[in-house]
């Protein structure tokens, strides 16, 4: 299975930080935040992997990760989003590179404690479908929210007022190759973005979405300042990608 890691966007909730650079730069303790995920893709034994950003950055990106072999990658290999048309658009460039096979999505600004190995081999081994993970949360209204019926996932709301669980869906993704067609049926939401969130709720939709419970915490580092730092202390007091399961 290969890797797909999403670090495009505006990053407008970081501002006065992302003003000069792109948001996935920018340090998480004593990292710049996209080796994190990259981290975390190794960790689950995944060599290859596409990364997709946008902007002005983008040579800063291979001046940091040059050609990946120093993360532990096999194999880095790059792609430009022109604007910033949502998490959906962005992975559509992954199209080509995933050349039919499963894949890994991770979103640039997530950080987790865990390893999510087992999960991607059990993913790896299955023959079609999608698996989200959920974790707990205080603040559910700023993320995806998955609606339970007994202990089955029926849909996901993203961002809403009124949260009808606090199981937020984390920035980890597992598809199969359907998913590009999937993307190609998307119409843009109320902000104006192809959303991941519809995405899967078309997986939910036909019965072939599977989820698990996240292990360890869980931080989504672009969430806005504070969470940029509260996630920086977490990597400082526990680390990352550090908790065995
Ligand atoms: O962190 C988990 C949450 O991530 C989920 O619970 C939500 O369902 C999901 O929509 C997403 O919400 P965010 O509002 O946090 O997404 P954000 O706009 O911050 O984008 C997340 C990552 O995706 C970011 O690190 C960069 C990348 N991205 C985003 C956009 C809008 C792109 O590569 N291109 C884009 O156009």
């Amino acid at each position: 299975m290969k890797g797909v890691i999403l670090a495009g966007g505006l990053g407008t909730r970081l501002i006065p930080l992302t003003k000069v650079t792109n948001k996935h730069l920018l340090p998480v303790y004593d990292q710049p935040m996209i080796t994190y995920p990259i981290r975390t893709l190794v960790n689950a034994g995944i060599e290859d992997v596409l990364l997709v950003t946008g902007g002005n950055s983008v040579g800063d990106f291979v001046r940091l990760l040059g050609n990946g072999r120093e993360y532990g990658l096999r194999w880095l290999s790059y792609a430009y989003q022109e604007g910033a048309g949502g998490i959906a658009d962005a992975l559509r460039l992954a199209r080509e590179y995933a050349e039919g096979d499963k894949i890994i999505v991770m979103l640039g600004d997530n950080i987790i404690e865990g390893n999510i190995r087992a999960a991607a081999e059990d993913f790896a081994n299955r023959e079609s479908g999608a698996r989200i993970f959920l974790k707990e949360v205080e603040n559910p209204r700023e993320y995806g929210v998955a609606v339970c019926d007994g202990d089955k996932v029926v849909h996901i709301e993203e961002k809403p007022e009124h949260p009808r669980s606090n199981l937020a869906v984390i920035g980890i993704y597992m598809y199969d190759a359907k998913v590009f067609e999937i993307i190609d049926s998307l119409e843009p939401s109320r902000r104006g973005e192809l959303e991941i969130t519809d995405v899967n709720n078309v997986y939910i939709d036909r019965g072939e979405m599977t989820y698990e419970i996240l292990q360890g915490w869980w931080g989504d580092s672009g969430e806005c300042i504070d969470a940029l730092y509260r996630v920086s202390a977490l990597v400082a007091e526990t680390g990352a990608n550090k908790m065995s399961l």
